[in-house]
Order: structure tokens, then sequence, then C-alpha cells
């Protein structure tokens, strides 16, 4: 744990749970946001530089090359929270996306339905300075720096389309499905199948390479303790992917990952994906394992919502 400065403690700024245009944006229903730049206090600066410096050395070692090179072309500044407006400049001509700024938690349908929109759903609130190593929701560190970086891919970033995608298919199905409890329970199962491959894929994904594993994982990307545990320790159990395995196992998120998965490429990940919504339509996704993640009211209104639109 790095050593906190009294600056850290003082409260507003844009700070996890202690920003008040956040709470206010809350409250007012108000899903995306504008940055306002302005008001990130300079201990809110300092949580950035700190998180950022003591990564670098990490990525070197740890990540993907393709990482390695995005994070070189959007031209982040380590001394600074980056201005999202910034980050697309130099995003935007690679691949299309967008990090678009909102003010918390994304239904997934509407997670889902940004990435086919090649927007990413941005958190701009950063940590305390004072607790930099564990945060259980995303700030602005994790999203920007953890996720962004592999938006500049185009492999990646067509796979990111391509799974938004599979949730305009889960919403056709669920549509189809006139006894209600039933729907519920299908697009419950679909929902955990599709966020179980999201974790052990986007947010915690590992991947061969001539010169060993190396993350491609946002979770682990963003977090110093963890991107080095996943390679080095001897605890982690590493296996292949296999899409059976992942749709069906459960994860928790408030400690290191035991189980992660490897893929061999990009074009690999893109061929997973492609496989879920085959086995989507099939009805493979209908009865996973129970267990986490748990499937909030919120998402399940989502899909019910996407589907009736249909
Ligand atoms: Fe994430």
């Amino acid at each position: 744990m790095s050593g906190s400065s009294g600056a850290a403690s003082t409260p507003g700024g844009l700070t996890t749970t202690r920003a008040p245009f956040i709470e206010a944006a809350q409250a007012n229903g108000q899903l995306y946001i504008h940055q306002p730049y302005e008001l990130y206090s300079e201990a809110n600066h300092e949580a950035w530089r700190q998180l950022y410096h003591r990564m670098e050395d990490r990525w070197q070692r740890y990540a993907n090359p393709r990482f390695l090179e995005g994070i070189g072309s959007l031209c982040l500044d380590p001394t600074r929270v980056p201005r999202l407006d910034d980050v697309n400049r130099f995003l935007s001509p690679l691949t299309g996306f967008k990090a678009k700024a909102v003010s918390g938690y994304v239904p997934s349908f509407l997670f889902f339905d940004c990435l086919r929109n090649r927007e990413f759903p941005t958190t701009i609130t950063i940590r305390d300075a004072g607790m930099l190593d564990y945060l259980p929701e995303p700030d602005v560190f994790h999203d920007i720096a953890g996720h962004v970086p592999m938006h500049t891919d185009r492999a990646f970033a067509d796979t990111l389309v391509r799974f938004g995608d599979c949730a305009h298919t889960a919403a056709e199905i669920v549509a189809g499905i006139k006894d209600e409890r039933e729907k519920i329970r299908r697009m419950t199962s679909i929902y955990k199948a599709m966020a179980r491959f999201f974790w052990f894929t986007v947010e915690f994904g590992l991947m061969r390479s001539g010169d060993g594993l190396k993350v491609y994982g946002s979770g682990l990307l963003s977090s110093y303790g963890e991107i080095a545990h996943a390679i080095d320790s001897a605890e982690v159990q590493r296996y292949p992917v296999q899409l059976e395995w992942v749709i069906n196992q459960y994860f928790e998120i408030d400690s290191y990952q035991p189980l992660l998965f490897v893929v061999d490429s990009f074009d690999h990940l893109f061929s997973l994906v492609d496989q879920l919504e085959r086995w989507m339509r099939s009805g493979k996704l209908d009865n996973v394992s129970g267990g986490e993640p748990a499937v909030s009211e919120a998402d399940l209104r989502s899909f019910l919502v996407a589907s009736a639109g249909k």
C-alpha cells in the first residue's frame, strides 16, 4: 500500500463514493454524463499519478504487446487524470471506439449495447489515494488505463462489438417466450453465461505468447498486486479456455482469482464469441449452473425492456 497524503482525504472532488456531482446525477436519473474536469482535486490527480506510476514496470513485464502499443497510442498523461475527450481524439481514429462518461452502474443490456455501438461506459471518479489497492467498483483508472488501451486494437475492438451483438440475440430469443416465469428464468441463465464469459476473458483473460503467458484482461491490467499474482503465483490455476467450463464457472469479485483461462490469440477470442452466440441460439445457455454472479433486478429489467422493444 502506498502512503497517502493529507490532501487525499479532502472530501468532494471526484473521489469514488464521495463525489457530490455523481450523487446529483444519480438522483436525477442521469446515466450518461459529461466529465466535469474542473472538479478533480489535486488529491484525485495524485491518486492517478501513483496508480499509473507503479503500474508502468508491471505492464512492461506482464501485459500483452497490443496493450503496450495501446497505452502508447493514447498518449495518456502519467501525472493527471485524463480528459475523455483527449482519449477519444486518439482512440476513435483507430477503431471507432469512444469512452463515454457514466454516473455509475450501467444495466447489462445497455452496457452490452454500448459495446455494439463502439462506446465504452466509463466511470469518471477515482479511488481515494489512501486506498490504491482495493476497490470493488470500477473507477477511471480501471476503465481508462485497464480497458481502453485494449480498444485501440482492431481485433479486440471487433470482438467487443461482436459480444454486444450477442446481447441483441439474447433479447431476441427471450422475446419469443410467452410464459413470464420461463422468460425470466431463461434470461437469468443466458445473462449469467454472458457475464461469466466477459469476466473470464475481457476482465481476467490471459493469452499465450512466444514469451510465455501475457495478460489482456482489464481487471488484471489495472491491479498492481494481481497482475503479478496472475502470472507468477503457483496458487493460480491456469487452463486453456473451454467455453463449456467458462459459462458454468462462478466467480467472486473480492479476492484474487484462483482460476484463470488462457486464449491463443484475439482471433481465438473472437471465435469464442461466435460460438457463444451459436450456443445461445441452440439453447445451450438456458440452464447454466447457479451461483455468482447474482443477477440484479436492474439487469433483468434492462433485458426485458430490450426484448419488449423487438
Ligand atoms: Fe472492467
